[in-house]
C-alpha cells in the first residue's frame, strides 16, 4: 500500500513537472524590426507567450544579430536557434526546388502568388525542406522586388549591361542577372548597405520594405518599380525542438503562427503604398533618387529577356511545378 501511494505520488509529481516545463524559442531573422517580417515575428512572440501562459517564451533577434540566413540552417540543425524565416532564395542550396519562387515574372500578382503558396505547389515545396529535416510552417510575404542602381537607372534590359548586382545565393538570380548582361555578386543581406555605399556593387533588387527600412535609398541614385520577381519567406522550425514539444504546445505554436501569418500578409499589403509614398517623398525632398515606374511595355521587355532562363531550371525545379504555378488561376 505504502509502495503504491509512493508510486502514485511520484507519477503525479512527474506529470506536474512535465506540464510546467517551459520552453524558449530563439527566432532569428536578418531584416529590420519595422518590416512586415520583423513585426510578424514580434507579434508571434507576444501571441504565443499569451496563449501558453508564458510556457513558451520567444526571443526575436532581428537584423542578423544572431545569424545571417546562410548560417541559420546549420544553427537550427544544432538547435542553437529554434525558428527562422529565411527568404526563398536562401533555401535553394538545401532544396533547389525553392528556385521556382525566384523565377522572374512567375507570379502575376499577389492573389496569384497566394493561391500558389497556399495550394498544391506550396505544399510540394514545403515537403522538400521537411525532407531535409526542418519543420515547415507558413509562408510570409515581403513583396515584389524592385531594381535600384547607383550607376545607371534600370529602365530597359540593356541598362543592366556591365552593372554589378548584389543577389541572394540563388542560381536563378545568377542566371537572371547574366541574361541581361549584369554581373551577379552573392552577398548576405547584412552586407548590402555598405557594399552599395562603397560601390562594391552598383545595383540591387529588393522589395520596398527592405529597400526603405534598410535605408538603401540613401546609397542608390535610382529606383525602378519593376515588380520583376518576388521575395517571400517560409517560417521553419528546428526539428529537434519540434520533437521536444508536447502535442498541445505544438498546436498552440501553429495557432499563433496562423494569426501571425494573417497579420504579416495584411501588414505587407498595407506597407506597399505607404513605403512607395515615403521613398517618393525622400526623392522629392533630396533630389537624390530618380524613381521610374515601368510601363507594361517596358516590363514586357525585361520579361522577354529574363524568361529565356526558364528551361535551364526545368530539371532542377521540375517542369510540372513551373507549369502548375503558371497555370494556377
Ligand atoms: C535578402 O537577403 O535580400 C533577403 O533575404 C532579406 C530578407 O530576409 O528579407
Amino acid at each position: 500500500m505504502k509502495l503504491l501511494s509512493t508510486l502514485v505520488l511520484s507519477a503525479a509529481l512527474a506529470v506536474s513537472a512535465f506540464a510546467q516545463k517551459s520552453y524558449t524559442i530563439k527566432f532569428a531573422h536578418v531584416v529590420a524590426s519595422a518590416t512586415p517580417k520583423g513585426k510578424a515575428a514580434d507579434f508571434f512572440a507576444k501571441r504565443l507567450e499569451e496563449i501558453t501562459n508564458g510556457q513558451i517564451k520567444v526571443q526575436v533577434f532581428p537584423s542578423a544579430q544572431l545569424y545571417d540566413d546562410d548560417r541559420v540552417f546549420m544553427a537550427m540543425k544544432m538547435d542553437n536557434v529554434q525558428m527562422a524565416a529565411p527568404s526563398f532564395s536562401k533555401f535553394t542550396p538545401l532544396a533547389p526546388a525553392f528556385q521556382l519562387f525566384d523565377l522572374p515574372f512567375i507570379f502575376r500578382d499577389t492573389a496569384h502568388l497566394h493561391k500558389v503558396l497556399d495550394g498544391e505547389v506550396g505544399e510540394a515545396i514545403k515537403q522538400k525542406i521537411e525532407d531535409k529535416g526542418f519543420v515547415a510552417l507558413d509562408y510570409w510575404d515581403a513583396g515584389f522586388k524592385q531594381f535600384s542602381s547607383s550607376k545607371k537607372p534600370l529602365i530597359v534590359p540593356d541598362d543592366a549591361k556591365g552593372q554589378k548586382f548584389r543577389i541572394m545565393s540563388s542560381k536563378v538570380l545568377e542566371e537572371q542577372t547574366r541574361a541581361v548582361g549584369g554581373n551577379p555578386q552573392v552577398l548576405p543581406f547584412s552586407e548590402v548597405y555598405s557594399a552599395l555605399q562603397q560601390g562594391v556593387v552598383d545595383a540591387a533588387e529588393n522589395p520596398l520594405s527592405n529597400f526603405y527600412n534598410s535605408k538603401f535609398h540613401e546609397v542608390q541614385s535610382s529606383l525602378t518599380i519593376s515588380d520583376h520577381g518576388y521575395l517571400g519567406y517560409l517560417v521553419v522550425v528546428s526539428d529537434k525542438f519540434w520533437k521536444s514539444l508536447p502535442d498541445d504546445l505544438k498546436a498552440k505554436v501553429k495557432q499563433a503562427m496562423k494569426e501571425a501569418t494573417q497579420f504579416e500578409r495584411e501588414e505587407s499589403a498595407k506597407d506597399e503604398a505607404i513605403l512607395l509614398a515615403k521613398v517618393e517623398e525622400y526623392a522629392k525632398n533630396t533630389g537624390k533618387l530618380q524613381i521610374t515606374k515601368l510601363t507594361p511595355a517596358q516590363k514586357a521587355e525585361w520579361q522577354k529577356v529574363m524568361s529565356t532562363i526558364y528551361p535551364k531550371f526545368y530539371d532542377v525545379i521540375g517542369k510540372d511545378l513551373i507549369e502548375k504555378t503558371m497555370n494556377t488561376k
